[in-house]
């Protein structure tokens, strides 16, 4: 197992201005998961995938990291973890805009010791993959929207994650380009990272070996 969600609940804000984002969740994620999770927007999805990436605390509850409490791991020791083991695709995910493409997309390996050749190669690779083989010496701040998202995709697998979270990777791009990113992950599955998703797409949905809906901060498994 590498992470355990156990009766998580997550309220934001108080008073009035409370609102109860889980309302228990409990989840285990295993060694080569492939996980979607879908619903309608508000049902928790994003809070949920940020706290199994130990972004943030839940409320109540527990959650464990490669059986360790994370709520009795410091926040240094978190933000190595985090560098080393998970690879993060996050709506409004920042890149360096005045580097390059290829840049961007080598800056994880600054948490991690490697060849920079190999990691240039591989990021090459991943770029190709996404179809932004034309533009990686660009400058990002020259890119389009969906491509910058594509260049955050190649960057959270840099380090070969243990753990890949994606919230909405092929939100607003196109089906050529979404079917590019389901291919990729689907590798990246088999080469043994284990990823836990968020997304409207049914097709990517599909292509997910446990598919999980979430309504109103709660979560159930949907059987295919
Ligand atoms: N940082 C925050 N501060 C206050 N409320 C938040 C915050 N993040 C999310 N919420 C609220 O929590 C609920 C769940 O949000 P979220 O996890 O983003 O759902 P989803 O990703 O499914 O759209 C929503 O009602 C949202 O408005
Ligand atoms: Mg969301």
């Amino acid at each position: 197992m590498i992470t355990k969600v156990l009766n998580v609940t997550k309220s934001y804000g108080s008073g009035s201005a409370r609102t109860e984002a889980l309302r228990g969740v409990s989840l285990d994620i295993n060694a080569g998961d492939y996980i979607a999770i879908v619903g309608p927007s508000g049902s928790g999805k994003t809070t949920l995938l940020s706290i199994i990436g130990c972004l943030i605390h839940p409320t109540e509850g527990e959650v464990y990291f490669d059986k360790r409490r994370v709520s009795d791991i410091s926040d240094i020791e978190l933000s190595i973890l985090r560098g080393r083991e998970i690879g993060f695709v996050f709506q409004f995910t920042d890149l360096l805009s005045n580097l390059t493409v290829l840049e961007n997309v080598l800056v994880p390996i600054l948490f991690h010791d490697g060849m920079l050749d190999e990691k240039k190669k591989y990021a090459v690779q991943l770029l190709e993959k996404l179809g932004l083989g034309y533009c990686i010496n660009a400058r990002v701040q020259a890119l389009s929207g969906g491509e910058r998202q594509r260049v955050a995709i190649a960057r959270s697998l840099i380090n070969r994650p243990r753990l890949l979270l994606a919230d909405e990777p092929t939100g607003d791009l196109d089906d050529e380009t979404s079917r590019r990113i389901i291919a990729l992950f689907a590798a990246v599955n088999a080469s043994g990272t284990t990823i836990v998703f968020v997304t409207h797409n049914k097709n990517f949905a599909r292509a997910a070996t446990n598919v999980y809906e979430m309504g109103d901060g709660r979560i159930q498994r949907i059987l295919k």
